[in-house]
């Protein structure tokens, strides 16, 4: 277990009951029905719910489980699997490399399709962590995963070649990750606010960052229809105690039915800033025939690994 107590930084263990997790200062995080943990402190809050909503979150999974953005998670699994003996050296006194276990973090994770989706690309024993601000996203991640436990899916996915794959999932900040130091192999940051320093104290001596943002012409379609002149993003802020040593852009074309594009549109900031009759046409059920008449998206990512500095 490698949470930590969000009050006093010590490591967190399963209590004896095993209804949840605490500390040696017995502070006391009870797990939610789905099996997650709330280690967000309320003056760590913005808000009373921060992160994204209910709504958002579905509307994302409900368009990330048709797969249409499995094209980047081939490459974020690409650049994990091509480190994967690197990143695990230092953990591996046997020889036996199935024995040891990949630390995998998922910093902003959403309803979870990424760090989901990529453990079933890795070849590997996986202790997953992941985490997100907004309770509606850990509590929808933590249901899937408890749900596809039950039906066995991740083991089918992940371990047909006898790999385990554990996931904890707890309501947290990025800008105060609740994890040991010096504990994370990978990880993640997919569209997601985060801090390089806290980023960097969790990271394992062989450890990498995955960052992965949206670029230029991500979206343009859609950002074409919004705006009268579709706005570039911005280039991705430079990390300064963090060393690169890969990007990529990931770019291709979605094939979007109406459908999708409607849950798309509810899935960005784009929503806010659009027309405000969109919420209702999240509700409109589109004939077979519409449905056919599918449109072409661009989707334009950055993706950048990134070490410690004192590892190369
Ligand atoms: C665009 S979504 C991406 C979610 C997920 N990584 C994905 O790609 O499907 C951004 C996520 O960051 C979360 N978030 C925003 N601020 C955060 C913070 N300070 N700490 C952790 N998560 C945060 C939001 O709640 C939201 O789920
Ligand atoms: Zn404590």
């Amino acid at each position: 277990m490698r949470w930590t107590c969000p009050s006093c930084q010590q490591p967190l263990s399963v209590r004896d009951d095993n209804k949840g997790l605490a500390c040696q200062n017995n502070h006391q995080f009870d797990y939610a029905k789905q099996g997650y943990v709330n280690l967000l402190l309320a003056d760590q809050k913005s808000s009373k719910n921060p992160g994204d909503n209910p709504e958002m979150i579905q509307a994302r999974h409900r368009f990330l489980q048709q797969g249409f953005y499995l094209p980047l998670v081939e490459r974020i699994a690409h650049h994990v699997n091509q480190r994967l003996d690197h990143v695990l050296a230092h953990k591996i006194h046997s020889t036996d490399a199935a024995l040891t276990t990949l630390t995998l973090l998922d910093s902003g994770c959403g309803e979870g399709y990424y760090s989901r989706e990529l453990a079933a690309l890795i070849e590997q024993n996986i202790a997953l962590y992941a985490f997100d601000i907004s309770k509606a996203a850990v509590k929808k991640a933590a249901g899937l995963h408890k749900q596809a436990s039950a039906q066995a899916v991740l083991q089918h996915a992940h371990s047909d070649k006898g790999y385990d794959f554990t996931a904890f999932f707890g309501v947290a900040s990025s800008f105060n990750i609740p994890v040991q130091a010096n504990s994370i192999d990978v990880a993640l940051s997919v569209f997601a606010p985060f801090d390089e320093a806290s980023v960097l104290a969790t990271l394992a001596p062989n450890g990498i960052f995955i960052r992965v943002l949206p670029s230029n012409m991500h979206l343009q379609q859609l950002k074409s229809e919004i705006y009268q002149q579709a706005n570039e993003h911005k280039a991705p802020k430079p990390l300064l105690q963090l060393q690169k040593i890969a990007q990529e852009h990931v770019t291709f074309t979605a094939h979007l039915t109406p459908t999708a594009y409607t849950q798309l549109r509810a899935m960005t900031p784009f929503n806010f800033s659009g027309n405000k009759n969109d919420s209702s046409s999240m509700n409109h059920q589109h004939t077979p025939q519409e449905q056919q008449a599918t449109q072409p998206m661009t989707c334009d990512f950055i993706l950048e690994v990134f070490t410690r500095h004192d590892n190369r």
